[in-house]
Order: C-alpha cells, then sequence, then structure tokens
C-alpha cells in the first residue's frame, strides 16, 4: 500500500473526492495517511478529520520564505514516509528542494487546459475568469507531475469541460470541478498507486 500525502489551502473538494474515491474502492494500492494545510482553519481539515485522517497543520505566514517553509514540509513529508505527495488546492509555492527530493511523486490537480490558463498568478477562480474573459469555449482540468516550473510537469491525464455563454467563474468551476477534477484526480492517483505511470522524455505513459 502506497502512502498517501495530500497538500491542501482551503475546502478541499478535491480532497473529499479522493477520500470518497479510497472508500468506493476505486483507488487501488494507496491509502491517504495524511492531510497536510499551509492554512489554518482551512476546511479541508475537518474533512480529513471526519474520516479519520492524520492532519497537520503549517501555516505559510508562519515563515518568512519559500526556502524555510519548505524545508518544514520536507520534514513532515519525510518523517510520513509519503510515496506520493498529491496537491489538491494547495496554494503554496514552494522551493525546488521539494520536488527534487520526490521527482515524479508530486501531482497537481490544475483547473484548465495546461498549457492554456496555467502559471504565476492563475489559481482558483482567476483561471476561470481568464478562460471567460479570453472566450474558449472548452475548457477543463489537468493533472499533471510537479516540476520546479510552475504547472509544466509532465500531463497524467486532461478532461474537457464546455463553457456556457452565460457562465459566471463561479458557475464554471464548479462544473470544472464537477466534470472533470473530481473524476481525473481521483483516477491518476489510482494509476500511480498501481505502478501504471511512467514518465520518459518529460512525457508520461500510462500502461493500459
Ligand atoms: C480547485 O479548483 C483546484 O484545481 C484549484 O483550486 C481549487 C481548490 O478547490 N487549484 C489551483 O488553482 C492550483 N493552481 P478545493 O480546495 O475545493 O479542492
Amino acid at each position: 500500500m502506497k502512502n498517501i500525502v495530500v497538500l491542501v489551502s482551503g475546502g478541499g473538494t478535491n480532497l473529499q473526492a479522493l477520500i470518497d474515491a479510497e472508500k468506493s474502492g476505486e483507488i487501488k494500492g494507496g491509502r491517504i495517511t495524511c492531510v497536510i494545510s499551509s492554512k489554518e482553519g482551512a476546511y479541508a481539515l475537518e474533512r480529513a478529520e471526519k474520516n479519520g485522517i492524520k492532519t497537520v497543520t503549517l501555516p505559510r505566514k508562519h515563515f518568512s520564505d519559500n526556502l524555510a517553509y519548505s524545508k518544514a514540509l520536507l520534514r513532515i513529508l519525510d518523517e510520513q514516509n509519503a510515496d506520493l505527495i498529491v496537491y489538491a488546492g494547495f496554494m503554496t509555492i514552494l522551493d525546488r528542494i521539494v520536488c527534487d527530493a520526490y521527482p515524479n511523486r508530486m501531482i497537481n490537480v490544475h483547473p484548465a487546459l495546461i498549457p492554456s490558463f496555467c502559471g504565476k498568478g492563475f489559481y482558483g477562480l482567476h483561471v476561470h475568469e481568464a478562460v471567460l474573459e479570453k472566450g474558449v469555449k472548452l475548457t477543463g482540468a489537468t493533472v499533471h507531475f510537479v516540476t520546479a516550473e510552475c504547472d509544466a510537469g509532465p500531463i497524467i491525464l486532461q478532461k474537457a469541460v464546455e463553457v456556457h455563454q452565460d457562465d459566471t467563474p463561479e458557475i464554471l468551476q464548479k462544473r470544472v470541478m464537477e466534470d472533470a477534477e473530481w473524476k481525473i484526480l481521483p483516477k491518476a492517483v489510482s494509476l500511480f498507486c498501481e505502478g501504471r505511470i511512467k514518465v520518459v522524455d518529460e512525457k508520461s505513459y500510462i500502461d493500459l
């Protein structure tokens, strides 16, 4: 069984999707052993506690810079014997020492079809605002490995979602979460835990 550590900062609906998938047996070969939040009082922590999952709060604001924060986080990840680290709405930028310590073992869910609407400044609702501003007709979600470059690691899974003319950023965010993020994140986590993803030349391939 692989130890899955989930990093959160907010509401934790993606964490909930992972918890539900683990309960229903959709995640094969892994279990969520710890949830770490970069924000005190994040609702995601309550979701973990309700399900008997160990939680750690490591507030970003208690640290002077990214490097100090990343070193502290790395210590916890090592203590937890993490096999897989999942960014599930984790909004804190980390120093590269973290992804260098866990190469191709950290995955992130991003609420758009990378390489569109990603990188610095594209997070949470801002992504959906930018999508509506541009007027694209399709958006979606991407699960990818985390590398030192923001939102640029090997893509594991993507799912497209239609943009409607009368969408608000909030309505679009909800559709992207329900129709894409909550589906592809548990799927990617299971594929990883089953050992079915390999990365060659910065591209990922799935054993079908
Ligand atoms: C999700 O839409 C996730 O994709 C996004 O923040 C939201 C968190 O929701 N993450 C990013 O934008 C990271 N770049 P949640 O806390 O309910 O899972």
